[in-house]
C-alpha cells in the first residue's frame, strides 16, 4: 500500500505522523512541528487555511483533533 505523504517538503507520512502523537501524546500543533519538522518548508500541510488551493490532502490540525 502507498503510504500519504502528509508533509511533501519534508517527506513525512502519514503513519510517521500518527505514531509521533500517539508515543508522545502530543496535543498541540506546535509541538507537533518542532518534533517531525512537518510543517517547516512551505507550511501548506498545516492547515487548509494555509492552503487555500487544497494541494494538501490531509494538514497538521485535522491529525490533531
Ligand atoms: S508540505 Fe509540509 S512544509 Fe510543505
Amino acid at each position: 500500500m502507498e503510504e500519504i505523504e502528509v508533509c511533501v517538503c519534508k517527506r513525512i507520512t502519514l503513519s510517521e505522523i500518527l505514531q509521533v502523537i500517539d508515543e508522545e501524546g502530543i496535543k498541540e500543533l506546535e509541538t507537533l512541528i518542532e518534533k517531525t519538522k512537518a510543517g517547516t518548508v512551505c507550511k501548506m500541510c498545516i492547515s487548509p487555511e494555509e492552503d487555500p488551493y487544497g494541494e494538501r490532502d490531509i494538514h497538521l490540525t485535522e491529525l490533531l483533533k
